[in-house]
């Protein structure tokens, strides 16, 4: 089957590269020149474990292009995965997805199925339907509409797309259903078994997208406004979410306290839920909270530290590990590393950071206010307060003793809770805060 993606981030490059990978004819297409040579060579423009492997592996079958007309034209399934920005109202910003229709619009010159992978507002993929239904009136060719929402998550992207629990899909015409039965039909086979889904109106498979996200950001905030709760009582959240994930209704997944969700999902799925509840009347007061909750944690840390030093941080030298949102992703969007740095640069605080791969990224918003460290060890030498922003690896695996051996003062305020706390207790001079458990002093 012919396939054509637009759009080349992690939804559309990583569902391209996947299709390939099973078989089919996929072209790419993206506006970005410089973007389209790089995907040439293999290489991927974002930081995405085991892609430029697929790329490379299956490159007889993927091909990028900026040339949309042909593209389009020679597709049997177009599938349209570009960004869906927040507006400065919280609501997504279609423009991108529109101007791809009218790409398509212009250029297809038989039926063809527009699917939309991008995150659209419930509703949208309706009016994306009477969109085509207008434009291709005269030219007397149709285009079947399918929602099939995406739910990889970055960093896991190409394990989520090949091994995705499900596959949901909203197709309301009966031809189209049928492309699309043959287009996942070696998904459904081993090693893949994913299940197909679909449902017989487009919205519920919006609304499915939406509900899922809008769920595992309210059960994070959720376990961490328990988790701030369990500082004051002297309980121990991990503890506590162990007893709760051995309850299969609850289930282990999405229950680690921190300092918040980040990211291109989350943030934006709950503001744009939250507002269309209300643009129907129906405000969704559960979203709204676990926004403010969630706008809270993100800077739990750095309100810590300056109770704690009764508001003189000035002359103190602090290093951040970890910038990115999680680990996995050079990706700062949302990330609680930019909500704290800011805070610490107005009061004027000496800061070094340190991310294995995400450093560019913050470079191009800090610029030379701060400095830069490849590792962690070079990062907190003579520092005076550490906050660990993501659990990487590197940090988690760095020895808790070296915080003592290597800082003029060992404290540290630990947002992912990466050490054990038992460990930290044993450790000399150690000054240690996490998320929901003792501190130790
Ligand atoms: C999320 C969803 O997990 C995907 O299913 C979805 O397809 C994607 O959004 C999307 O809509 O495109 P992603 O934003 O890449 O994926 O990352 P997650 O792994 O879900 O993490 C989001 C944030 O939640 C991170 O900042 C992470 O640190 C935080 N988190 C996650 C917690 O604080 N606690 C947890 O237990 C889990």
């Amino acid at each position: 089957m012919k396939i054509a993606v637009a759009g080349t981030g992690y939804v559309g490059l990583v569902s391209g590269v996947s299709f390939a990978h099973i078989g089919h004819n996929v072209t790419c297409v993206d506006v970005d020149e410089k973007k389209v040579e790089l995907m040439k060579k293999g290489k991927s423009p974002i930081y995405e474990s085991g892609l430029e492997e697929l790329m490379v592996k299956n490159k007889e079958r993927l091909d990028y292009t900026t040339d949309y007309k042909s593209a389009y034209a020679n597709a049997d399934v177009i599938f349209i995965a570009v960004g869906t920005p927040e507006k400065d109202d919280g609501s997504a910003d279609l423009s991108y997805v529109y101007d791809v229709c009218e790409q398509i619009a212009q250029s297809i010159i038989k039926d063809t199925v527009v699917v939309i992978k991008s995150t659209v507002p419930v509703g949208t993929n309706d009016k994306i339907a009477s969109f085509f239904k207008e434009k291709m009136a005269k030219k007397n060719i149709n285009v079947a509409v399918v929602s099939n929402p995406e739910f990889l998550a970055q960093g896991t992207a190409v394990r989520d797309t090949l091994y995705a629990p499900r596959i949901v899909i909203g197709v309301e015409d009966e031809w189209a259903e049928k492309i699309m039965d043959n287009l996942y039909a070696p998904f459904l086979k081993e090693p893949y078994n994913q299940v197909l889904l679909k449902m017989d109106k487009r919205v519920s498979a919006e609304m499915t997208k939406y509900a899922s996200n809008n769920f595992l950001a309210l059960k994070i905030s959720f376990v961490n406004e328990i988790a701030n709760l369990c500082e004051k009582l002297g309980a121990n959240i991990e503890d506590v979410t162990k007893g709760m994930g051995l309850d299969p209704r609850i289930g282990d997944k999405f229950l680690r306290a921190g300092i918040g969700y980040g990211g291109s999902c989350f943030p934006k799925d709950t503001k744009a839920l939250h507002h269309l509840s209300k643009e129907f009347d129906s405000e969704l007061s559960l979203v709204r909270d676990t926004i403010e909750i969630n706008k809270r944690q993100k800077v739990k840390l750095f309100y810590q530290a300056y109770n704690d030093f009764n508001g003189n941080l000035e002359d103190k030298k602090v290093a951040i590990l970890g910038v990115t949102f999680k680990p996995g992703t050079d990706d700062l969007r949302e990330a609680p590393s930019i909500d704290n740095v800011k805070l610490l640069l107005n009061h004027g605080v000496d800061i070094t950071v340190f991310d294995p791969v995400g450093l560019d990224n913050f470079k191009k918003i800090f610029g030379d206010k701060v400095k830069y460290e490849d590792s962690v060890e070079s990062a907190i030498l003579d520092k005076d307060i550490v906050f660990i922003m993501t659990e990487w690896p590197e940090i988690i695996n760095f020895p808790l003793e070296n915080y003592s051996k290597l800082m003029k003062t060992p404290i540290i305020y630990d947002g992912r809770n990466c050490y054990n706390i038992n460990e930290a207790k044993k450790i000399k001079r150690l000054q240690y805060k996490s998320v929901g458990r003792k501190f130790i002093k």
